[in-house]
C-alpha cells in the first residue's frame, strides 16, 4: 500500500506539496493505529488525481481537434439531418444535378496580359456562341488604353451587343505567375458569372494563347448528353519525395498588397505537411460545374475557404486549388474527370512552359480529340488552318447552327441570328466523343482522386 502510495507521489509531482502535508499527518498518527482513514482518505484523493491526469493528459492535446470533429460526425448520422443548417445545404447539390433537357451553356473566362487584347479577341471569336457567357480579364500590367480598346471591340461587335453575353472586367487585377491572385482572379470572374446569368452549366477558363479544335456547336452538342455534374480537372496525388519540395515552401504573392508586379518571394522558413486534408495538383486550365463553384465561391462549407487560405502561400496555387477541394469533398470526389481538355505539348524533360503549337502539330492536335489545344504564338499561320480546317471560320465566328444568314460574297451568315438550341456537329463532335469515351471508361473512373 505504501509502496503504491509512494509511486503516485513520484508521479504526480506538481501535487507533492499538497500530498507532503498529507504524508507527515499520516506518519504522525501511525503509532496509534487512527492512521487508517486519513490514509484511505489521501489515497482516495491520489486515485482521482492520478486518474483524472491520465484522463486529461490523453485528452488535453487533442481536444481542440475533437470537438468539431465530434460534431461533424454527429451531422453526417441521417437521424440529424434537419437540425443542422448543414444538411439543408448539402440538399442543394441536388438541384442543380438535374439531368435538363435543355441544351448546356457554357460559361467562359478569357484572360490575358499586357499585348493580348487582339489575341483575346480572336480567342473569343473563335468558342463564341450565343448560349454562353463570356467575361474577359486583362491584368493590370496591360495599360488603360489597351483595355478600353478591348472594351470598344466589344462594344462595336453587333452580335455581342445584341445578345450582351460577353463582358470586359472594368476591375482588373495584378496577376502574379504561379501566385495566388490567379486564383483570387479567377474565383472573382466565376463569382461576376455567377452573379450576372442564373443558367450555366461549365465554367472553362482559357488564356490568350489558347484556342479551340472544335465549334462550340461541336461542345454543346456533346455535352447534351453528358451528366451535368462532371468536373474535368486534371489531378494527381502529390504523395512521397514530391511533397517535402512542394508542400513545404512558403512564399508570399507580393501581388495581394504590391501596386506594382514582382515575382513571387520565398521565406526561408518551411511549414509542415497538412495532415487534416490530402494535397492535390495539376493542370490549371478546367471545366468546372456549377454546383462544384457555387460550393467554392459561396462557402458555406469551410473546406473551400481553409484550402483557399492554405494555398496563399503554396507556390503555383492555380495548379492545386480546385484539385485539392474537390478530391477532399465526398460529395465532389467521384465527379472529378482526370483531364483538362486541353492539347498541351512539352519538352522532355518538360521545362517551365510548354511548347508553343505550330503547323508541324496539327496532326498531333487533333489526333488528340482535345477541344481546346495551347499555347500558339499570336496569329500563328497554323491558327489559320484551326480555323479554315476545324472551325469553318470565314466571317467573325466559327461555324454554327445559329448563323442562319447568307454568305453569299463573303457576306457573315452570324449576322443573322438564329435558334440557338438547334446545333450542326460535325466531326469536331466525333473526336471529343472519343475522347470522352475513354474518360468515362471504368478504368479512368478508378484512378479518381488516387
Ligand atoms: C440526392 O439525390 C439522390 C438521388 O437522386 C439521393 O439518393 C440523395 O439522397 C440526394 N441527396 C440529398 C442530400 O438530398
Ligand atoms: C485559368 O486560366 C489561366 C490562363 O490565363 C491560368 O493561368 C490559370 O492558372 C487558370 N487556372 C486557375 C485555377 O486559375
Ligand atoms: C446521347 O445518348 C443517347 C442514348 O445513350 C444516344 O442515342 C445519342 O446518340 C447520344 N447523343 C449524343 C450527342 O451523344
Ligand atoms: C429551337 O430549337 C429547339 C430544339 O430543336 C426547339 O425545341 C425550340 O422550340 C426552338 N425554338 C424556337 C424559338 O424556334
Amino acid at each position: 500500500m505504501r509502496k503504491l502510495y509512494r509511486k503516485l507521489e513520484l508521479i504526480r509531482n506538481p501535487l507533492t506539496s499538497v500530498r507532503k502535508n498529507v504524508n507527515s499527518q499520516s506518519g504522525r498518527v501511525l503509532s496509534d493505529r487512527k492512521w487508517i482513514i486519513p490514509f484511505f482518505a489521501s489515497l482516495l484523493v491520489s486515485i482521482t488525481l492520478f486518474l483524472s491526469a491520465i484522463f486529461g493528459l490523453f485528452n488535453t492535446p487533442n481536444g481542440g481537434d475533437q470537438l468539431p470533429f465530434d460534431i461533424i460526425s454527429f451531422a453526417r448520422t441521417e437521424d440529424s439531418s434537419g437540425y443542422f443548417v448543414e444538411s439543408d445545404l448539402k440538399k442543394s447539390f441536388n438541384t442543380s444535378g438535374h439531368a435538363s433537357m435543355e441544351a448546356p451553356r457554357l460559361a467562359y473566362l478569357i484572360s490575358g496580359t499586357k499585348g493580348d487584347s487582339h489575341r483575346m479577341m480572336r480567342t473569343l471569336q473563335a468558342v463564341y456562341h450565343p448560349r454562353n457567357q463570356y467575361v474577359l480579364h486583362l491584368d493590370l500590367e496591360a495599360p488603360p488604353r489597351e483595355r478600353l480598346e478591348l472594351t470598344n471591340m466589344v462594344k462595336v461587335d453587333p452580335t455581342f451587343r445584341e445578345v450582351e453575353n460577353v463582358r470586359v472586367m472594368a476591375q482588373s487585377n495584378l496577376v502574379t505567375y504561379k501566385g495566388p491572385t490567379m486564383i483570387a482572379c479567377t474565383l472573382q470572374a466565376i463569382a461576376i458569372l455567377l452573379k450576372e446569368s442564373l443558367d450555366w452549366d461549365w465554367f472553362l477558363n482559357l488564356s490568350a494563347s489558347d484556342y479551340p479544335l472544335v465549334t462550340q456547336d461541336d461542345l454543346l452538342h456533346v455535352f447534351s448528353n453528358l451528366s451535368r455534374n462532371l468536373n474535368f480537372i486534371e489531378h494527381t496525388q502529390i504523395a512521397g519525395w514530391k511533397l517535402n519540395s512542394r508542400a513545404k515552401p512558403i512564399i508570399v504573392d507580393p501581388g495581394l498588397y504590391l501596386s506594382k508586379k514582382s515575382d513571387i518571394a520565398w521565406t526561408t522558413q518551411r511549414r509542415s505537411l497538412p495532415t487534416s486534408f490530402k494535397l492535390y495538383t495539376g493542370s490549371a486550365w478546367v471545366a468546372l460545374t456549377r454546383t462544384f463553384v457555387e460550393y467554392c465561391i459561396w462557402g458555406w462549407d469551410n473546406l473551400p475557404r481553409t484550402i483557399l487560405m492554405y494555398y496563399t502561400n503554396f507556390v503555383s496555387s492555380p495548379e492545386g486549388y480546385f484539385h485539392t477541394v474537390i478530391c477532399n469533398t465526398d460529395e465532389f470526389r467521384s465527379t472529378a474527370i482526370s483531364h483538362d481538355l486541353h492539347y498541351i505539348a512539352w519538352d522532355t524533360p518538360p521545362k517551365q512552359h510548354p511548347i508553343s503549337l505550330s503547323m508541324k502539330d496539327f496532326d498531333k492536335m487533333v489526333k488528340s480529340n482535345a477541344p481546346f489545344a495551347r499555347k500558339f504564338h499570336k496569329n500563328d499561320p497554323v491558327l489559320d488552318k484551326i480555323d479554315k480546317e476545324l472551325l469553318g471560320r470565314t466571317g467573325r465566328f466559327a461555324a454554327g447552327a445559329w448563323c442562319i444568314g447568307s454568305s453569299e460574297g463573303g457576306a457573315d451568315p452570324c449576322s443573322v441570328r438564329g435558334n440557338d438550341s438547334v446545333f450542326a456537329p460535325g466531326p469536331g463532335a466525333k473526336r471529343l466523343q472519343e475522347l470522352l469515351k475513354i474518360l468515362m471508361s471504368e478504368d479512368s473512373r478508378k484512378k479518381q482522386c488516387s
